[in-house]
């Protein structure tokens, strides 16, 4: 148990947790690392302030650090966001200290009324835009809607030009003590989790990407993984993955129960190689679905690759479209591979997944069986497709 807390500059604390062992997030989401959950303390000259707080689990660990390291007065509780790994500590700070306020939006007031039975007369209720003066520091909100709840909100200490980002620029990583390491295993970790948490609302993390590229800020402190001294480092990566740019780059996950399916992948594979396209396979019995999100993130084209179980796709394969589609990569093309043994519809329970994203569709190639001459020669021609699609992109 680590009960150091950690001063990131000027009275201002990183009070969080580290949860290293921690091996998925929200029941789904991979942890090769485990991750953080990053609360913070502003010691102003006339009041203190917490900026999120713990998950749930952590809590024994977290007031422990708070009473060993004297903390013995808080006025307000930050709230950016009422998902429980930052607000599930709310109810018991408030024990610890009954005169203090949860300063929010509305929002997040109505989901932590909801999620932990907070009473209303406990919030103080802000607008984008307000200020709250903590003697020598004044902390400013920005309302950031779908960066990535649509009660998500940014706060800002001006004096210190700190920006509290909640999720967005967030990163599950624990090999740092405080700050960034920048490096390419944080790069990944963040593209990771920009991948699974923000790419949904990518939109709207283009708009703030924008918006704190355009404010004055030498730190970003998001709510999971290391705090940012060099906040360019990783606004510039978020101003890529938002970006419309996609890569040269073609995603193949796909599922194959006699071997017929991976021997369309392989030859797919081969050629578009051949051509220079990099091409991503992921097998779909041993996938790490956080890798494949990742690289959703700049592929052009998705391949799905399936075998039939009864009359429908393999249900890793339906696993998997459900997955791209509620990701909404940037993604241009996608095409449908696949072998059955007796009949039924491999495409088109697939294909209908697609209700949010609309890439454009490619030749399918679905073959009876072991796939033969001809089968293969299909394959070439989707292959010279993507290849011609992929030249003018
Ligand atoms: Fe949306 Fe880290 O919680």
């Amino acid at each position: 148990m680590d009960l150091k807390i950690r001063e990131i500059n000027n009275n201002v604390f990183y009070i969080g947790s580290k949860d290293a062992n921690r091996k998925l997030f929200d029941q789904l989401v991979p942890l090769p690392q485990g991750t953080t959950y990053n609360s913070y303390l502003i010691k102003g000259s006339e009041k203190t302030a917490i900026v999120d707080t713990d998950y749930p689990k952590k809590l024994d660990e977290y007031k422990a650090r708070l009473q060993e390291n004297n903390i013995t007065k808080v006025d307000y509780i930050i709230s950016n966001h009422a998902e429980q790994d930052h607000s599930g500590g709310i109810p018991m700070l408030l024990e610890m200290f009954p005169e203090a306020k949860v300063v929010t939006n509305a929002k997040v007031k109505e989901n932590v009324m909801n999620m932990l039975h907070v009473d209303e007369d406990k919030f103080i209720v802000i607008n984008d835009g307000d200020e709250l003066s903590l003697g020598d520091k004044t902390v400013q909100f920005i309302i950031a809607p779908f960066v990535h709840w649509p009660d998500t909100m940014f706060s800002y200490i001006k004096e210190d030009k700190m920006l509290f980002t909640c999720d967005f620029l967030g990163s599950h990583y624990t090999k740092h003590e405080l700050f960034a390491d920048y490096s390419e295993d944080l790069v990944e970790a963040a593209k990771r989790y920009y991948a699974e948490i923000i790419m949904p609302f990518r939109n709207f993390a283009k708009k703030y990407t924008d918006k704190v590229k355009g404010m004055e800020v030498d730190y970003v402190l998001p709510s999971h993984g290391p705090v940012y001294d060099k906040p360019q480092w990783i606004l510039d990566l978020y101003a890529d993955w938002t970006s419309d740019r996609v890569e040269n780059k073609v995603v193949i996950p796909y599922v194959s129960m006699y071997e017929s399916t991976t021997m369309l992948v392989e030859r797919l594979t081969k050629k578009l190689e051949a051509a220079g396209i990099d091409v991503k396979v992921f097998d779909l019995v041993h996938c790490d679905e956080g890798a494949l999100s990742m690289e959703l993130v700049d592929c052009a084209t998705v391949v799905l690759g399936s075998s039939m179980v009864l009359a429908g796709p393999h249900p890793a394969a339906v696993t998997a479209a459900y997955l791209v589609n509620a990701l909404r990569p940037k993604l241009r093309y996608y095409s449908i591979i696949g072998s059955f043994g007796w009949g039924g519809n491999l495409t088109g329970v697939i294909e209908n997944m697609f209700t949010i994203i609309k890439p454009e569709k490619l030749d399918y190639v679905v073959v009876k069986g072991q796939p033969r001459t001809e089968d293969f020669e299909k394959i070439d021609v989707l292959a010279e497709q993507i290849i011609e699609k992929h030249k003018a992109l």
